[in-house]
């Protein structure tokens, strides 16, 4: 297998810990140790006493039980542990897929889950994400994009770039579609929990279908990437072990002082889940005047779920203009090409508490643009 370099790594790796203002974070804000061991009295010196060995292969059951308990139909041994979510694409992607496969994937996406299969030697159909229809895919689409080769529907909802969020009809219908036709569901549910809208939030795929494997992290909807701590739930035990097989020569087994924290963390995860979407409400009012002001330079789609939106320049080259921010201003936005994207969108992101410092920067920067074209 030939991997490309991933572009928006590549991206990050140059400026996430350079720039000042970072405007398109894709995870909500992070806390320390030490704020996490406060959550829970006996936590700090769990973690003292804690034994640095190899952990277990699929996750410690502890943590599988605490992830489990993020579910209503899914048990411990339904759980596979990987390092991040990314560990999560490339072992699912290792374990089904063979040369010549056909796959179809939502896009524009975070590169993996569509590049990582082109490297197996998939054939890849892109179930394409509009603006114009307010960044849905379309249902009546999806039948004509399946092929006798398909063996995988790679789905993600919440949505990064774009904040989308699928109606539950049309979910059911992408999982009764995957289902008769014996097409494996790979369903990112890295942003599940951050709906703006709680009562929109959709059912779990894995509790739903046997043909399918939710993803989930402890990277965006808790703010804890550093951790890199993710999961698989899947009812598809077969699946599940040929995805363990794979682990053995990526990782083995993930990071004992991680898991412990997860772990922690997940027994407060919907206290930490709530700070998320204050902060990511909060953040999104301060949007809707943005985009009202600079209606005639940006335009958005207001999303429905997650930290991230994908606004679109109006006018001129959105590289260069996600250049000038960053040389200029020290504004990190990031263009949407590193998405796919052929138009001139960007990746915002609105998940931490200094983005309203990062959005005073933008407006400085863009009052400055117009007088100097004057
Ligand atoms: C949709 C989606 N899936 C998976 C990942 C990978 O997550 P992690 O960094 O936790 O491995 C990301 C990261 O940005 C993502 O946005």
């Amino acid at each position: 297998m030939q991997l490309p370099p991933f572009a928006l790594e590549r991206f990050f790796a140059r400026h996430e810990f350079q720039a000042k203002y970072l405007l398109c974070a894709s995870d909500c804000e992070s806390m320390s140790v030490d704020e996490l061991l406060a959550l829970e009295p006996g936590a700090s010196a769990a973690l003292g006493a804690l034994r640095l060995g190899y952990t277990e292969s699929p996750g410690s059951p502890s943590l599988r039980a605490a992830i489990a308990r993020l579910y209503s139909a899914i048990g411990p041994d339904d759980v596979l542990v990987t390092s991040g979510a990314e560990e999560a694409i490339f072992t699912f992607m290792q374990a089904v897929l063979a040369p010549g496969d056909h796959v179809v994937v939502h896009q524009p996406c975070y590169r993996s889950l569509v590049d990582v299969a082109r490297s197996i030697g998939c054939e890849v159909s892109s179930w394409q994400a509009r603006e114009e229809n307010g960044w849905e895919l379309d249902p009546d689409e999806l039948p004509t994009l399946i092929r006798p080769s398909t063996r995988a529907i790679v789905l993600n909802v919440p949505h990064n770039p774009t904040g989308y969020l699928m109606s539950l009809e049309a979910f059911h219908s992408t999982q009764r579609l995957a289902e008769e036709r014996g097409i494996l569901l790979f369903s990112d549910e890295v942003y599940r929990g951050l709906e703006h809208a709680p009562a929109d939030r959709l059912p779990p795929a894995c509790e739903e279908s046997e043909s399918a494997v939710s993803l989930g992290v402890m990277s965006k909807t808790y703010g804890l990437p550093g951790l890199r701590i993710g999961w698989v739930a899947t009812r598809n035990a077969a699946l599940k072990a040929r995805m363990a097989v794979v682990k053995d020569y990526t990782t083995i087994c993930a990071s004992a002082p991680s898991e412990l924290l997860a772990e922690v963390a997940l027994r407060h995860a919907e206290e930490i889940a709530r700070r998320s979407r204050q902060i990511i409400d909060s953040n999104l009012g301060l949007l809707d005047d943005f985009f009202t002001r600079r209606a005639g330079i940006v335009s958005w789609r207001r999303p429905k779920a997650g930290p991230i939106a994908f606004p679109r320049l109006l006018a001129g080259d959105v590289e260069a203009f996600c250049r000038d921010l960053v040389q200029s201003s020290g504004v990190l936005l990031a263009p949407g090409g590193l998405f796919g994207d052929a138009g001139s969108h960007f990746r915002l992101g609105f998940g931490r508490k200094s983005m309203p410092a990062a959005l005073v920067k933008l407006d400085e920067f863009m009052d400055a643009r117009r007088e100097s074209r004057g």
